[in-house]
């Protein structure tokens, strides 16, 4: 044999011996890979519950989200947040009706209309889903209990915070989200009540916004142009404040014009701080999902709840925020 081929030889073997070397482990390797298993992958939850909210990304019911999930992933509960990206209220009862038709164990949601909302709550709870109603209720439906504001007590909070924040004629606009959710009635009623008896108050005007940035701008505009002595603005949901707050702005009326809104959001509180939103009302949106998460869980496992829990409510004014503190309220338990 030349030594040419000796050396073909060896190289032949040699690489051999290698791939074999490749196969065995790479081999091993496949054949010792564990696959995962159901049981290993998917955690185990003891209950599937459903926040559906009127509006998914908006940032108080984030906060609410934020609560429901904490406590969810303290008592090993898997949570689900759903509901309309814009709020729409066929949607919304869709969502609700999709959850109950998919079976999950209870439902978190809105009791926003007694119209819509009342035989809804009653069809889902009627095929054995518990319901509890969070931010908002319908006293009559057949939920099983109510975690929120005392909407009414809040709105005459505000009543009672304009009477002592300004002096003679006030010229009130209330600019709702909505005419026809239970809360935003309770909220304006309790704040009509609050200034009735104050001769120098007068409420000139009540619009919509339908929880919507742009119309709540629009119709903040909209009253200056059609009442210019308005003197006073009234936002009775989480973004109305902050949008009359831009419009009174732009016209450069902050330092003629009170403006109470609703929420803690940190634009609200910017604008606190600054002093073109002089008063809040102060509402729990955390605490509101995670003791709706807590209550479902005791009522699922057969323990009474009581049926109305009012979270905290009051008004805050820039006295009341902390110097050079970030601005996250309503983020705590
Ligand atoms: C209300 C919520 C509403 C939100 C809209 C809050 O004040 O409690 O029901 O969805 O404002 O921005």
């Amino acid at each position: 044999m030349s030594k040419l081929s000796i050396m073909a030889y060896t190289v032949g073997i040699l690489f051999f011996l290698v791939s074999c070397s490749f196969s065995i482990f790479y081999g091993y390797k496949v054949v010792s890979y564990e696959l995962p298993n159901e049981e290993k992958t998917l955690e185990k939850f003891d209950y599937h519950i459903v926040l559906v909210t009127e509006e998914l990304d908006n940032e108080y019911w984030r906060l609410v989200e934020k609560g429901a999930k904490e406590a969810a992933g303290k008592y090993g509960v898997q949570l689900e947040y759903a509901g309309p990206k814009q709020a729409n209220i066929d949607d919304h009862v869709k969502t609700i009706e999709m959850s109950a038709a998919s079976k999950v164990d209870g439902i978190l949601t809105q009791g926003l209309s007694d119209e819509q909302f009342t035989p809804l709550i009653n069809r889902v709870v009627a095929k054995g889903i518990p319901v509890i109603t969070v931010d908002t209720d319908t006293l009559n439906s057949k939920r099983m209990a109510y975690i929120g504001t005392d909407n009414y007590y809040s709105g005459f909070l505000a009543g009672k915070a304009l009477i002592a924040d300004t002096k003679g004629n006030t010229n009130v606009a209330i600019i709702t989200g909505s005419f026809y959710a239970n809360h935003m009635q309770q909220r304006v009623k309790g704040f009509q009540d609050a200034v009735k008896a104050q001769k120098r108050i007068h409420i000139i005007a009540v619009e919509e916004s339908e929880i919507s940035r742009v119309k709540a701008a629009e119709k903040a505009n909209q009253i200056l142009q059609d009442h210019p002595d308005v003197n006073a603005f009234f936002g009775t949901s989480a973004l109305d404040g902050i949008e009359i707050a831009q419009v009174v702005e732009k016209y450069k009326k902050q330092d003629q014009i009170y403006i109470i809104g609703f929420d803690t959001l940190p634009e609200t509180l910017s604008f606190i701080r600054k002093g073109t939103i002089k008063a809040t009302v102060v509402q729990e949106p955390f605490q509101m999902g995670y003791g709706a998460v807590k209550m479902m869980i005791d009522l699922i496992e057969g323990k009474k709840v009581s049926p109305i829990v009012h979270t905290d409510t009051r008004i805050l004014r820039i006295r009341d925020l902390p110097v050079n503190h970030p601005d996250r309220m309503g983020e705590h338990e």
